[in-house]
């Protein structure tokens, strides 16, 4: 179809009121000149938008012709390279059709099907059962980062400076291999300097080949779980428990089956007799989360002969054994027996930042290859500048000297804590021994009284963690985890105040 004149008239009229409709704001400098930006198109992108604008809202038909390039940019004021630009776009979308000697026309392209009203597209397609469980584990997550939020360390206490040092070092130093994609398990120096560390201070049993460096504790989780377990299999999970590591067990498809948690941690002793048998079980020995306690070794001995007897594995998240403050660290579940049945799984996120996303397995010797592969295959390994940054750190002193640090600012900041809460603790309420780890647990007589100090924290813009989140089943218990390492003796001095003075106010003895 060939255009008339009217309508080639009525084209470049449309186009010019698009084009004027769309113009960038003239302050923006960027706009003046020419250049285009995220928030100014230049021209050739107003035009190419006007054209296909009108060509999607019919208003170009299907099979009308263009105006000649040529008078389109003499009519419309721009340059005839800039509408040569936009009508090379829409040809080679399939928008517009060049056929050499007669002109540029509009595809006759099929129009997609109607779409549904407004009303049906609202809502998003809704999450995948799975999905959906995820998300019901998201319980404790919050934006904000005050007083009480757990696990958060001393952000404002990490040494920057000296880390963006080492970060500099090995950005001009690093080869141009480790910008490709990598698949040997993390840098070499990062798991020497790894495995000295764990085996001097956790007594785990391992050598360099042994360590798997993951994007943190989690991706560890995610990876042991797929590689492990089928979907349906039976997962033996502390409750009270980590609500990171629920997730993602539970999107892995396992059946978790909650273990009690008792004054001595996990008590497998205490699960009826008809309880399906583990291919896997998860547990915090050296520091339960979030009660604080640690399994002893006659419990310890028992799971590693449990784990034997099904052929099961044993996940050990030794998340924060750095910070004990009345005795030197608590020695690993892994490194007690020969070729025990345990994944170790560390993280750098407590002891320096979680935002650094590093973790790691200490695998036995048959998993190597295979998560080796399976990781670098699944999540891609990453971050090898950062690996060789944290080796320098570790080989040159500078993490021990930072844990040392960070275990003199928690014990005060637990201080500060102990010190705020002493009205409260002085009537009768309960607060977990704190020997260890960033975070309290205050224990409180019903879930009612946990409801309504979490809901009055909120409303103070305080966050409270309530211990019934870390349940798998209804909870047994009531009670608040208060996270003290990542905020100043101020600012928990000001809450723990607050929460005394509540805690007070509803017992009445305000
Ligand atoms: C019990 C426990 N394990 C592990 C982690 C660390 O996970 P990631 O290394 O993925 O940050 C946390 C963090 O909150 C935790 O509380």
């Amino acid at each position: 179809m060939f255009a008339s004149q009217a309508h080639q008239l009525w084209i470049i009229e449309a186009l010019g009121l698009k084009l004027a409709g769309s113009a960038p704001h003239t302050d923006s400098p960027v706009a003046a000149q020419g250049v285009s930006s995220l928030s100014s198109p230049t021209l050739g992108q107003r035009l190419y938008a006007a054209l296909r604008e009108s060509i999607q809202d019919g208003a170009l038909a299907p099979g009308s012709q263009l105006p000649a390039s040529r008078r389109l940019a003499a009519a419309l004021g721009i340059g005839r390279n800039t509408v040569l630009g936009a009508v090379e776009r829409l040809v080679a979308e399939g928008f517009l059709q060049a056929q050499p000697g007669s002109g540029v026309f509009v595809a006759e392209w099929q129009s997609p099907p109607p779409l549904p009203p407004c009303r049906e597209v609202e809502a998003p397609p809704p999450l995948s059962a799975r999905g959906t469980r995820i998300l019901d584990f998201d319980r404790t997550l919050s934006g904000r980062h005050s007083a009480f939020a757990p696990g958060v360390p001393a952000l404002d206490r990490f040494p920057r400076e000296r880390w963006q040092r080492l970060l500099r070092r090995h950005q001009q130093r690093a080869p141009t291999a480790w910008f490709d994609y990598q698949s040997q398990g993390g840098v070499s120096a990062l798991r020497d300097a790894l495995c000295d560390y764990l085996r001097l201070s956790r007594s785990v049993r391992c050598h360099p080949g042994q360590i798997l460096i993951t994007q943190g504790a989690q991706q560890g989780f995610e990876l042991v779980a797929r590689l492990l377990a089928d979907v349906g299999d039976t997962l033996w999970m502390e409750e009270p428990g980590y609500g990171g590591a629920q997730s993602c067990f539970v999107s892995a498809g396992l059946a978790l089956e909650p273990v009690p948690v008792d004054a001595e941690g996990m008590n497998v002793a205490a699960l009826p007799a008809q309880t399906p048998a583990p291919r896997l079980i998860y547990v915090t020995p050296s520091h339960q989360y979030p009660c604080g306690v640690t399994l002893p070794l006659a419990r310890r001995m028992a799971l590693l002969a449990l784990a034997r007897r099904h052929r099961a594995w044993i996940i050990e998240d030794d998340y924060d054994s750095e910070f004990r403050y009345a005795s030197a660290p608590i020695a690993s579940l892994q490194g007690l027996i020969e070729a025990s049945p345990v994944i170790y799984v560390g993280t750098f996120s407590k002891v320096l930042y979680p935002g650094m996303r590093l973790g790691y397995l200490v695998l036995p010797e048959a998993l190597v290859e295979p998560f080796r592969r399976a990781n670098a295959r699944l999540h891609r390994e990453g971050q090898y500048l950062v690996q060789a940054a944290l080796a320098d750190f570790i080989h040159e002193g500078h993490f021990a000297r930072h844990v040392a640090q960070m275990r003199e600012c928690y014990r005060q900041r637990q201080a500060a804590l102990r010190e705020a809460l002493a009205p409260a603790v002085a009537r009768g309420l309960v607060l977990s021994a704190g020997q260890a780890g960033m975070h309290l647990v205050a224990r409180l007589d019903t879930l009612a009284e946990e409801r309504a100090l979490v809901e009055q924290a909120a409303a103070a813009d305080i966050l409270l963690s309530p211990l019934s989140h870390y349940y798998l089943r209804p909870p047994v218990e009531a009670g608040l985890v208060l996270g003290y390492a990542g905020a100043t003796p101020a600012e928990i001095a000001r809450a723990g105040g607050w929460l005394a003075q509540r805690w007070l106010a509803l017992r009445g003895e305000a």
